[in-house]
């Protein structure tokens, strides 16, 4: 029988996917199963992180994540704050680096960021001492939302070495599928992208994927489908002439999911722009997993918040258990 390696977290951040080994991001995955349970109690609440103080620090809009990190946070009785960028001093000037030293200057413990600049998170995580958490940063990495993604496939196909997973839509503006890349592939799964010619970046396969224009390819070849939104904030670049085109070409319907293999699990990690990646019947159908992420993405932004508050620390959440 396989041992499993006992693994000690060590980063006071989370950045990225791309930073962490296999056996860290099992362990994250490991430790958000016991804080998942902690969710199904009456009471869903232990005392993990009482005394300390979680800053979600936003630059960007957010529904789902932000909630879900305050979520988190409070599930593990810390306090919380709140900062976004309409009214705090990020509006009189301040820079990303002088807020953060000065959220250290008043004794908080994490920073959890969403930027719309790439390498934000990393950038401020130099420049403090306290724990980073990267909630998003412009087009290059969102953990924990690959975290739950890969969690929520975990729990549905027991497994996630040698599993088909397609990411279909916006991959080039897309940090979601960016994390996913790193995660899945590093935990054994077959990673295909699917996109308009112009939406997938150069270079992409260097990172162990395959690649397909037709929806249809990547559909029949999976086991689940990580459907994304278009990232319209974000130069769209002209890659397509309309929504209604988009739809028409790579948009997720009943019809297209006939072909699929028997149970596909159909993810996105919301926004959902209906009839354009996805019809409503789908969004809402039976093989959507779409609620359950943002469920599981409580657990598994309570276990990423638990690690690096205790990093250099080696014990399983005993609270949770
Ligand atoms: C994603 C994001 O902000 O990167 N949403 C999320 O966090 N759930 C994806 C998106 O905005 O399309």
């Amino acid at each position: 029988m396989a041992t499993k390696k006992i693994v000690t977290w060590t980063k006071k951040d989370l950045l990225g996917l791309e930073y962490l080994t296999k056996e860290e991001i099992e362990l994250i995955l490991d430790d958000a199963r016991s804080f998942k349970e902690v969710l199904t109690r009456p009471l869903r609440k232990v005392p993990t992180l009482r005394g300390k103080t979680v800053v979600n620090l936003f630059y960007e809009p957010s529904t789902r994540t932000r909630t879900s990190f305050e979520l988190a946070a409070k599930r593990l009785s810390a306090d919380v704050i709140n900062i976004v960028k309409e009214s705090s001093s990020i509006q009189k000037g301040e820079t990303l680096i002088d807020t953060g030293r000065n959220l250290e200057a008043l004794k908080t413990d994490i920073i959890v960021v969403r930027h719309n600049c790439s390498g934000a998170a990393m950038m401020l995580s130099r420049s403090v001492s306290i724990s980073v958490v990267n909630a998003g940063d412009g087009w290059h990495e969102h953990p924990t939302q690959a975290l739950l993604d890969i969690f929520t496939l975990k729990e549905k196909l027991g497994a996630i070495n040698g599993i088909n997973v397609s990411i279909i839509g916006d991959i080039a503006h897309s940090r979601v599928a960016r994390s996913n890349i790193w995660g899945l592939t590093k935990l054994g799964a077959n990673v295909t992208v699917c996109a308009p010619e112009g939406l997938i970046p150069a270079g992409i396969e260097e990172l162990g994927v395959k690649i397909t224009n037709s929806v249809d390819e990547a559909i029949k070849r999976a086991d689940a489908i990580n459907v994304l939104r278009m990232q319209f904030e974000r130069d769209r670049a002209e890659a397509f002439p309309s929504t209604i085109e988009y739809f028409k070409t790579f948009g997720i319907t009943e019809e297209r999911l006939k072909n699929a293999k028997k149970g596909i699990i159909v993810m996105h990690p919301g926004p959902i722009n209906r009839g354009v990646e996805m019809s409503a019947e789908v969004a809402d159908g039976a093989n959507s997993v779409i609620l359950e992420q943002v469920t599981n993405g409580i657990a598994v932004r309570m276990a990423v918040l638990y690690l690096v508050a205790h990093a250099k620390r080696e014990e399983a959440p005993t609270d949770a258990v």
